[in-house]
């Protein structure tokens, strides 16, 4: 059970302030009954309708971004360019947050949702979660540099890191990086450690989730149907 204007309001669509205003215009209705008081509890199974329009009580959105460089994956900072700005202000009043942090010069697949619970699955330690990366370097990666991040790197200031996998590209400066931490700078902290500093980094994919290579960099979408089942979630 769950208070009316604040269901309202996780739409995106109205403010607290403006789904109080429409309640008390009588323009929204629930269980076919105009709603009188913003506080009344709405229970799971309620159809609530805005001038007809019945709203989707579902709480959880999931949003894939084509992160560009140039913006911070945070929600709020005071001088830079947030990742949350390239989204239309609706999402913005989602509480939205970026699943794990990209550099601001990486490119590639961010999850934004307002589902915790999502975000500690992928992201807590012992989840065990591969993130994907592709990384362009200065030098050529060779077959030590493979066996290296199999046995687990060891950064430059003494910290070791769980084994990886590293894929060489041809012609031999680019590569796939597959890791499942998320230490500060840690593909280039890894790459860096080989002599082989980046100069590009993308992150592919999270989990059972893959960047739709028909986004384009700095573009978002809803995570479709599909998408959301191989998470295990549902929402919007
Ligand atoms: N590793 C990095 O070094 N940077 C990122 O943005 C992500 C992983």
């Amino acid at each position: 059970m769950e208070r009316l204007d604040k269901i309202l309001a996780a739409t995106g669509r109205w403010s607290r302030k403006e789904a109080k205003n429409l309640i008390k215009m009588g323009r929204v209705w629930v269980n076919g009954v105009a709603a009188v008081r913003p506080e009344d509890k709405v229970p799971e199974d309620g159809v609530v309708t805005v001038d007809g329009h019945v709203i989707s009580l579902e709480r959880f959105c999931y949003v894939m971004l084509h992160k560009p460089a140039g913006v911070i994956s945070s929600t709020d900072d005071p001088r830079e360019t947030t990742v949350l700005t390239l989204l239309p202000k609706e999402l913005g009043r989602k509480g939205l947050a970026p699943v794990g942090r990209l550099d601001k010069d990486t490119e590639g697949l961010l999850l934004l949702t307002n589902d915790g619970q999502l975000a500690h699955r992928l992201l807590a330690p012992g989840k065990h979660v591969d993130k994907v990366y592709y990384a362009e370097v200065a030098g050529q990666l060779d077959d030590t540099d493979c066996q290296a991040f199999a046995a687990g790197i060891v950064l430059g200031d003494g910290t070791r890191c769980l084994p990886g996998k590293l894929e060489i590209l041809e012609p031999g400066d680019a590569c796939l990086v597959t890791i499942q931490e998320g230490k500060y700078h840690q593909v280039k902290r890894m790459l860096a450690s080989r002599g082989k500093p980046v100069a590009y980094l993308k992150r592919i994919s999270m989990g059972p989730l893959t960047l739709d290579r028909t986004l384009p960099v700095g573009s978002w979408r809803m995570l479709t149907p599909e998408e959301r089942e191989i998470l295990g979630v549902e929402g919007d």
